[in-house]
């Protein structure tokens, strides 16, 4: 008898023998979003000598859908083409990932198609250090994409925002928030605390609904990004949804341009597959 494969099991792309990420259905719709600001925003970026893609957990580049096995380009690599294909490509892209492996995939791949990479291995919280060091001045744009919100560490978009001239697309994982949030209130630690520092004691949450807390919370990390960044926060927020319509997460996109915003409001706007269950 021939035994399942386990699905812990790594995977190969046989286009190039190196490894893909498992992701679900919804990670696709992550990445057309992703691609239509990189091509909408082709004409700022042409003002610019340099331009960079910066993304700071990049995993191995290519992805494979759980369930119907179709390996496709991930956030960079989509990106990346898109903005070659656009004429005006990143002048470079820098990745990190706390796997190894994954970060050279990446960048095998990338170089592959064209891309001048600068790479690094670790934590996006010590990495975002030695991007920073290495990055020229420019126009730049940077993708944060982590699996949960434990690493989204709060000053990570802190010291990305320092640049006067960049603008950032977070992965926020409503899931995360939604599955902690009530029993990690009252604890003296919380995976949600690097991301929004002080948040239990600034949130009056017992007296919040339980199904507005998740919002709240949101709010709340909200005025701290744009407090101490002085970034804005983008009108369309895009919720994305599990096969079963439960709530995974949003991309929230932060820039200081106006017409940063209006390019990401419009590329942003939900696919018929997807709801946008509490956009404004
Ligand atoms: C959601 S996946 C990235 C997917 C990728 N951006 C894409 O669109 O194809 C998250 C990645 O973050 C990496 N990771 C996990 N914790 C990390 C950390 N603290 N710092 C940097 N990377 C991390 C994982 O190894 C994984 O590759």
């Amino acid at each position: 008898m021939v035994k399942a494969k386990k699905t812990d099991e790594p995977v190969f792309d046989p286009a190039d023998g190196l490894p893909v990420m498992k992701v679900g259905a919804w990670s696709e719709e992550k990445h057309v979003a992703l691609s239509r600001y990189i091509d909408s925003a082709r004409q700022a970026r042409a003002k610019w000598p340099y331009a960079s893609f910066i993304d700071l957990f990049s995993g191995p580049g290519r992805v494979i859908n759980r369930e119907s096995k179709l390996i496709s380009d991930g956030g960079v690599l989509s990106a990346w083409r898109m903005s070659q294909q656009g004429g005006v490509p990143f002048n470079e892209v820098f990745i990190g990932d706390v796997d190894a492996e994954s970060v050279q995939a990446c960048e095998e791949r990338l170089v592959a198609a064209g891309a001048s990479v600068r790479a690094y291995v670790g934590s996006a919280s010590s990495t975002v250090d030695e991007v920073l060091a290495a990055l020229p001045r420019g126009l730049h744009f940077a993708f944060l994409d982590p699996f949960s919100i434990e690493h989204l560490d709060f000053e990570i978009i802190r010291k990305l925002s320092l640049r006067p001239n960049i603008d950032i697309l977070i992965h926020f994982s409503v899931m995360d928030v939604q599955r902690n949030i009530g029993g990690d209130f009252k604890l003296p630690n919380s995976r949600l605390d690097a991301a929004a520092p002080g948040w239990r004691e600034n949130l009056r949450l017992d007296a919040v609904p339980k199904h507005e807390q998740v919002g709240t919370y949101l709010q709340y990390w909200e005025t701290l990004v744009s407090d101490l960044t002085k970034m804005h926060v983008a009108q369309r927020k895009p919720l994305f949804v599990n096969m079963n319509r439960g709530p995974l997460y949003r991309l929230i996109h932060l820039s200081r341009h106006p017409l940063a915003q209006k390019l990401w409001n419009t590329a942003a706007i939900p696919s018929s597959r997807q709801q946008s269950l509490f956009d404004s």
